[in-house]
């Protein structure tokens, strides 16, 4: 059966160093068919541009997602059209660049990949995610064996609701964007695989993924300071799902990797 893996957030570079060190292993050791990951804060928390995507796909990774910083490195509008295994939000404005959704082979299946971004706390316009949910979700079903939708959102009410909307529809439907993992793996009784927050693939000594002193401070005082990125205790965050060839989800398991197996005391 094929077995997928989605990985959280890549924050900055020890989001990109823990994947060159241990993505192969990881793919190898469970083993992995396809590896999707989100690269919204790959360009020092912010962003993405085309060298660090190829980067990320060299590393083991078949196709980036993104979410509501993906325009935050200025030249990436004018790159992203050329990278065939990325894909932005399907719901932002129809004239934006960029690919709606990506088909991945996963195990000899095809897999079809698309993000829709939450409305709910979300500064970035884009359109209904549950409109857009209806029509494009069964329209990548028709061209594919299974479907994974990543909800993009920071509202947990949202994603969830949009796991039960998608329920025996999507394979896996996998929340992102606050960087913290949930508890709440589970498939769903119409057979999607569903998780709130994957969790960021970054460093967890921080507020979801910067340092903590410059954020804390400036929840203190509201001054504004510089959020770099943290450096320490960095993991490897995500979800596997495995599923069968009707796109029924059969497995369901969340993913923590440490940088070494030394510091998780293995
Ligand atoms: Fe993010
Ligand atoms: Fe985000």
């Amino acid at each position: 059966m094929p077995r997928l893996l989605f990985l959280g957030d890549i924050v900055g570079r020890p989001g990109r160093r823990i994947l060159a060190e241990r993505l192969r292993e990881i793919r190898q050791t469970h083993r992995i068919d396809t590896v999707v990951a989100n690269g919204e804060n790959a360009a020092a928390g912010a962003g993405i541009n085309a060298r660090l995507a190829r980067e990320i796909l060299e590393c083991g990774v078949d196709g980036i997602t993104l979410g509501d910083h993906i325009w935050d490195q200025k030249e990436f509008p004018g790159e992203i059209d050329q990278l065939e295994r990325v894909c932005r939000p399907a719901n932002l404005d129809s004239a934006s660049p960029g690919r709606t959704h990506l088909f991945l082979d996963c195990g000899g299946l095809r897999l079809a990949v698309c993000t829709l971004l939450g409305q709910t706390f979300m500064k970035m316009k884009a359109d209904c995610p549950f409109r857009a949910a209806e029509k494009r979700v069964p329209a990548l079903r028709a061209e594919a064996d299974a479907v994974l939708v990543e909800i993009h959102a920071e509202a947990t009410s949202e994603k969830i609701a949009m796991g039960w909307f998608l329920d025996g529809q999507a394979t896996l439907v996998v929340g992102t964007h606050t960087h913290v993992p949930t508890a709440d793996a589970t498939i769903l009784p119409h057979g999607t695989a569903y998780l709130t927050d994957a969790g960021m693939t970054g460093p967890y000594r921080s507020v979801i993924g910067r340092e903590v002193d410059p954020v804390l401070g400036r929840m203190l005082d509201g001054l504004p300071r510089k959020f770099a990125v943290a450096t320490e205790d960095v993991w490897m965050r995500g979800v596997i799902v495995e599923f069968d060839s009707s796109g029924t989800a059969r497995s369901v398991t969340p993913l923590a990797v440490p940088t070494t197996s030394a510091e998780a005391g293995l």
